[in-house]
């Protein structure tokens, strides 16, 4: 068997995972507003179950209403909850994993504007909270968020689940205790790392004195906060021997919070080290001898194989490959590995959460719709001709051949993936490549026809006319307004990324949306100077915050230029001419110029078309020039309307 190590049996207190994938908690919003279970939250943790993981941490559940961090997140604060609880567990039994709830309290990451923490100190990160000091909880506050999880335990208990997670991770209520940075108190649970420790030892106190050892309890830890002065390693060697001293489980092993992710650290973003926590997990694991999970960007299922093998984890607790893939366990047993949908780490998923939407996968259009009676078969086969090979027209041909449709693909280069070819060529995105290379197998295994090198044009339409045409033809750069030189070349974003230009001393680049701005990256880590040129007051206004905010530090660091709220005026020989943000008239040497402005669609055949064939789509950029995760999920509905 190829995947050894991955499929060999673990023993946590007497429950037997069948394999070493396990899934860890991973917001979703898809309970009810009130935090209730619904039916597309059961479908949805019974669907991975299905799809062959050991063991479902199902997400944080809030302990009580002041630990609560988003809208839609699952409670387990009272009986109230019980019921939907109890759907969930059996729904993940029934489909052959075991069942695990987290608790989570935020702390000071609470919605409101006075939420609780350890002490009176506020985020220090550019995020939506930064602005609350939250209070320091007094000992009745301690007591009752004891009593909170103890009472949420006995809840989980009651459920049926097969044990529960501690939250002691990413930021939360106890890491907030854990840490230095956040821990100023100066009573019995401060100061010294014993103090720092008593909170989460309490609580797990407080549990096994109500439900002895018939629930085991794992320990979601912090073991680096990756921030100066912050918890270390060192602090967490010695309180994981003391987590398996007071009967824990298991421990997953995380590291920062959303303060070190804004620094660029940490597990999440594009940029993270591929591989997660598997060396800190190493060193976690020599201090105990219960079994020790790494996590976090680990997306691939040689890499957790490699982990297991070299002994850094005794297993792996995996969430965004499995939101992205529910069957990554059944796949590599089969050793369908082409098979698999590769999480990119877009952030796209937790990103709607925080903003109080559902979770959706960019990649995978089919995740949070467990529930809906999806149907494969259509009941007439119908001719359908889909326009570009875009992530669009590659997931409708997709969607609509598998449905039975007799479905002709037409690509006028040389290369399947539109816009998805360059997305990988800037700065930090090398894992989209996955995602086209995903399409492309799936492609070669279906019956869609491909063709090469073969427009949309009247005579072809004639030809070969289709009961239903889809259009995903993508976007044509903005063309520039301004009077341009003659003889003076204005390159698009394509020329730099695929390295057809290569920049001279000086650059400017005009539009700072994010692929402008990557694009001033790429120029400036070459040594050569970039200055963006952009009419509105702030930079890749268009990108994820964490992303962004990654992105915006290179830009920093590399000493890029900007020149925000500024018009453009001219562009000469040598120079792009800008009215600045006071009015001033500024001269800026350029010897590339790169118009990264912006697209419109390219569908300048659709009014044709639509007289010639009687049902036409347009789908993606082709429709509004957006992003992948738009085009996706457009091809993908149009592929089931068909
Ligand atoms: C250099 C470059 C980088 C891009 N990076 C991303 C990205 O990180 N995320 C995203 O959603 N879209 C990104 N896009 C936009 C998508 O590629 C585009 O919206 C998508 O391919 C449209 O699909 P369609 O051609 O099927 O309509 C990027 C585009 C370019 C040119
Ligand atoms: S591909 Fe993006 S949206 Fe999908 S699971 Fe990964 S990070 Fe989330």
């Amino acid at each position: 068997m190829k995947f050894k190590h991955l499929f060999e049996p673990i023993n946590i207190e007497g429950f037997l995972l069948k394999n070493r994938i396990t899934m860890s908690a991973m917001p979703t919003g898809f309970s009810c507003t009130n935090g209730f279970v619904s039916k597309k939250m059961v479908s949805y943790y019974a669907k991975r179950a299905k799809g062959g993981v050991s063991l479902i941490v199902v997400e944080g559940a809030a302990v009580e209403d002041k630990g609560k961090i988003y809208l839609s997140q699952l409670m387990a604060s009272s009986e109230t909850y019980l019921s939907g609880l109890n759907e969930l567990a059996e729904g993940i039994t029934k489909s052959g994993a075991f069942a695990v709830l987290q608790l989570q309290h935020g702390g000071r990451l609470a919605m409101g504007s006075n939420p609780m923490s350890a002490s009176d100190v506020s985020f220090t990160c550019p995020c939506t909270r930064r602005d609350i000091v939250p209070t320091s909880m007094t000992g009745d506050d301690i007591n009752a968020t004891i009593t909170s999880f103890t009472n949420a335990a006995v809840l989980a208990k009651k459920a049926g689940f097969h044990m529960i997670e501690i939250n002691g991770g990413y930021g939360h209520l106890l890491s907030q205790f854990l840490s230095p940075r956040t821990n100023k108190r100066s009573d019995n649970y401060g100061g010294s790392l014993e103090g720092r420790m008593k909170l989460s030892l309490d609580i797990i106190e407080s549990i096994k004195g109500k439900l002895g050892d018939s629930l085991p309890i794992g320990y979601q830890l912090m073991a680096d906060e990756l921030l100066p002065d912050g918890f270390s390693i060192d602090d967490a060697k010695v309180f994981a021997k003391r987590l398996e001293d007071c009967g824990i489980a298991y421990i997953t092993v995380t590291s920062g919070t959303p303060e070190s992710f804004f620094n660029g650290d940490g597990l999440f973003a594009m940029r993270s080290p591929e591989g997660g926590t598997s060396q800190i997990s190493r060193d976690i694991k020599r201090e105990v001898t219960i079994p020790v999970f790494a996590t976090g960007k680990i997306t691939n299922v040689q890499m957790v194989e490699d982990i297991l093998a070299s002994e850094s984890a005794d297993a792996l607790a995996l969430d965004r490959p499995l939101f992205c893939d529910p069957d990554v366990p059944v796949k590599a047993r089969s050793e369908r590995i082409s098979d698999i949908i590769e999480c990119v780490s877009c952030a796209n998923c937790n990103d709607r959460v925080m903003k109080g939407m559902g979770a959706d996968c960019t990649v995978n259009p089919k995740v949070g719709r467990e529930s809906e009676e999806i149907g494969t078969g259509s009941s007439v086969k119908k001719k359908v001709l889909i326009a570009g090979s875009g992530p669009g027209g590659i997931m409708a041909a997709l969607t609509a051949s598998e449905r039975g449709h007799d479905v002709t693909l037409l690509e006028k280069g040389p290369k399947l993936g539109g816009h998805l070819k360059a997305a990988p060529k800037a700065p930090g995105k090398k894992s989209w490549i996955t995602f086209l290379d995903y399409l492309q197998n799936q492609l070669k295994e279906s019956n869609v026809d491909v063709r090469m090198e073969c427009g949309l044009t009247e005579e072809y339409l004639k030809d070969n006319l289709p009961d239903v045409l889809v259009i995903g033809t993508g976007v044509k750069l903005k063309k520039i307004t301004v009077p341009v030189s003659e003889g003076r070349e204005v390159d698009g974003p394509g020329a730099v990324l695929f390295g057809k230009k290569e920049p001279g001393e000086n650059n400017v680049v005009i539009g700072a949306g994010f692929i402008g701005s990557e694009i001033a990256e790429c120029i400036a880590e070459k040594g050569k100077k970039a200055t963006l040129v952009e009419k509105l007051p702030s930079l890749a206004q268009d990108m994820d915050l964490v992303n962004r905010t990654i992105l915006l530090r290179k830009l920093d660091e590399y000493g890029v230029q900007f020149c925000l709220n500024s018009k453009l005026v001219e562009i000469t020989k040598d120079e792009v001419i800008i009215e600045d943000s006071t009015g001033k008239r500024v001269e800026i040497k350029a010897d590339l110029v790169v118009n990264a402005s912006g697209f419109n669609p390219a569908n300048d055949f659709y009014p044709k078309a639509k007289d010639m064939v009687n049902e036409v789509h347009l789908i993606g950029d082709a429709k509004i020039p957006r992003n992948i995760h738009d085009a996706v999920h457009e091809g993908y509905q149009i592929g089931l309307n068909i």
